[in-house]
Order: C-alpha cells, then structure tokens, then sequence
C-alpha cells in the first residue's frame, strides 16, 4: 500500500486559547453546582458502567508509515478500560445518553504532549459511539451542555442561538446518536470524532468489538450485563485508523462530517475475563475512577488535531484538578 497524504493541516484561531480556557470554566461551573448536591464527579462522562483491566497488542508488520509512536513494535501494554455514560451526572441507564469508552495503555515510552509531563508512561484514547459530532464549534458543544440542563428552555434558547433550520437539522442529529436503541456495551464500536496525528499523517480511530455488534440491551444496567459478560469469556476489540487523504473526504476542522476510507487495524485490545464484582475488580475500580482520561496524555506522534481537540485540553484539565485526580500511573496495581 502506498502512504497517503501528509498534507493535513489545522486552522489555529487568533486568540483562540483564551476562549478555551473560558469554555472550560464555564463547564467547571457546572461540574461545580452539581457537586454541592452530588458530590464531586467528573464535569462530563460522569456515571462508569464498567472498568476493567486489558492488555493491548501491537500488531506485526505494519506497514512502515503506521508505526509510530505505541505502535513503532509489534508489542503488549497493560491497559485499563472505562467505559462510561456522558452526562454530567451519574443518572440511570435508560436514559438518553452518550456512550464513552476511554482507554490508558501504560509502559508506553518517547515524549509525550503535556509540559511537565513529558516523561509520563501513559497514552489515552477516547471514544465515543458516532463519527461525527454534530456541534460545529466548541462554543456550541459547551453552549449545549450548559443549556441542556434545563430541557423546557433548551429549544426556545437555541432557535435565539443557532436559528430555527440550523437547530432543527441538530436536533435531528441529535436524535438519530441519541434516541438509537441502545446496545450491549460490549458490542458496540467506538470512534474518535476528532482526529489525532499519526507520525506524518493524520488519522481516526475506532475500537470494532471482535465478535457479535450491536446486540440490543433492555438498557436497564449495561455495567450489569457487561459484567456479566466478561465474567465468562475475554471480550477483544481491533483498534483501526482511517487515514487522512484530503480536505474534502477527510477534513480536520470539520467534525461534524464523517470521514471516508478504509480501516486499517493496528493491534487488538482485549479485556480479560474478570469478575468487576470481586474485591480486586472493586479495588480496580476505585483506583481507575481517580484517574483521568485525556486525549492529550499522548505521544507527540498521535497529538490530537483541530479546534475542538485544542478545547478539550483546557476542559479536562479543569475538571481533573476540580475532582483531585491522581497522577499518571506507571503500572496499574
Ligand atoms: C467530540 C469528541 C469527544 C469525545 C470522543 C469525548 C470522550 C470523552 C470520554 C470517553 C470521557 C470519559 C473519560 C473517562 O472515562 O475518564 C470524556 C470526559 C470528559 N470530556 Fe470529553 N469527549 C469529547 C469532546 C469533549 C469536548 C469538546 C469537551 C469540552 C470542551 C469535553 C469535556 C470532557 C470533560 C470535562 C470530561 C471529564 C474529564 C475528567 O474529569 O476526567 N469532551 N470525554
């Protein structure tokens, strides 16, 4: 295969750094109030379903351009899994809601993005069940999030925002991601909708459950029937990229457009069979949910691209040092 484009390229707002940093207070604030009557949880993605340990192997013989970064050798990390609802608040699973799915591999060597810790072990994924999101600015997904708290004003309050077409079109989105039946946590695949570099390239990546997809779920506990699940057999997922090739099949900025192209798997990750129920799964458990997950824990060769990635930075960082998470790890206990 011949190596696709690396003439990708980000568009960088003036003055777009102090805009970030205002968004992510702002959603502070609201991971804020709620903690006053809840208890403190992470701003966003705020109820985990099922945490479990995993390992992650590299594949052999990737093609020379894909082996970067973790995936420079056909080698095995330790991993933890969290696999999670996106609200801000933990509430049951029959409601509508975002499906994440975040993954640390620790052992991970070369420099990674954040000052301060570039010496960290760790690289993060993230990953959510559509390609696309429907928000075309970080203003407008945050705007959302804020107002989305209060569902009687939230359409009168976005017509004034976005205009009658442009919010009908969103909340048409809306409801094809968010009101899709609901699936067996372990049989749905994740994507990135923003996309992260790759060496010289640039790149999506999704996790495509090996084995049954899309089971239907009563939605009552989907930690529950996860649990159960890998209570008796491993469950393994591939980890594909779809590479960049050019501004109109794959643009960086645009996110509210899925990208076109073939997958290519770079390794698979798979969760043991394990009982999350045991005192170890429990004491597992705990020390995931004091972590964080964050995009730019990363290699500088899979540093994420464009405005909306750029916003999260901010965001993450706001809301793990609101709930005191802990340092990056260097082996998971
Ligand atoms: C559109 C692509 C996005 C994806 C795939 C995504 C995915 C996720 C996932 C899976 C988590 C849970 C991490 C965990 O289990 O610890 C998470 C948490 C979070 N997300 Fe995102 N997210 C996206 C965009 C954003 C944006 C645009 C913002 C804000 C500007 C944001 C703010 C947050 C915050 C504040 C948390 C909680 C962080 C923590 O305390 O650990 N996310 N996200």
């Amino acid at each position: 295969m011949t190596a696709p484009s690396t003439n990708w390229k980000e568009n960088i707002a003036p003055g777009e750094e102090a805009l970030f940093e205002k968004l992510a207070q702002d959603l502070g604030g609201l991971q804020a109030g709620l903690a006053k009557k809840r208890g403190i949880h992470r701003g966003l993605h705020a109820k985990a379903n099922v945490i479990a340990r995993a390992t992650f192997e590299v594949k052999e013989n990737l093609d020379e351009h894909l082996r970067v970064g973790p995936f420079a050798s056909a080698k095995k990390y330790d991993a933890v899994v969290r696999f999670s609802n996106g609200g801000p608040i933990v509430q049951a699973d029959k409601k509508p809601d975002v499906r994440g799915m975040a993954v640390k591999l620790i052992g991970v060597g070369g420099k990674k993005l954040i000052p301060g810790m570039q010496d960290c072990v760790t690289q993060d994924f993230s990953a959510i069940l559509t390609q696309s999101v429907p928000f075309p600015t970080p203003e407008a997904f945050v705007w959302f999030v804020l107002a989305a708290r209060n569902p009687l004003t939230l359409l009168p309050k976005a017509f004034m925002k976005f205009g009658v077409g442009k919010t009908l079109a969103l909340v048409k989105t809306l409801q094809a991601g968010l009101g899709a039946p609901v699936m067996q946590l372990q049989t749905n695949r994740y994507f990135t909708p923003l996309p992260i570099r790759l060496g010289a390239h640039a790149a999506k990546y999704c996790f495509t459950p090996v084995g049954p997809q899309n089971v239907r779920s009563d939605g009552a506990d989907l930690g529950g029937e996860f649990a159960r699940h890998l209570a008796g057999q491993d469950v393994k997922f591939d980890f594909q990229v779809q590479l960049f090739t050019d501004e109109t099949n794959t643009p960086i900025e645009d996110h509210t457009r899925e990208w076109t192209g073939p997958w290519t798997t770079l390794g698979t990750l798979t969760l043991q069979k394990q009982d999350v129920n045991s005192a170890e799964g429990k004491k597992l458990s705990e020390w995931a949910e004091k972590l964080s997950f964050d995009p730019w824990h990363a290699c500088e060769e899979l540093r994420p691209l464009g405005a909306m990635m750029r916003a999260r930075s901010p965001a993450y960082r706001v809301s793990t040092m609101a709930r005191q998470a802990s340092p990056e790890p260097t082996a998971i206990p």
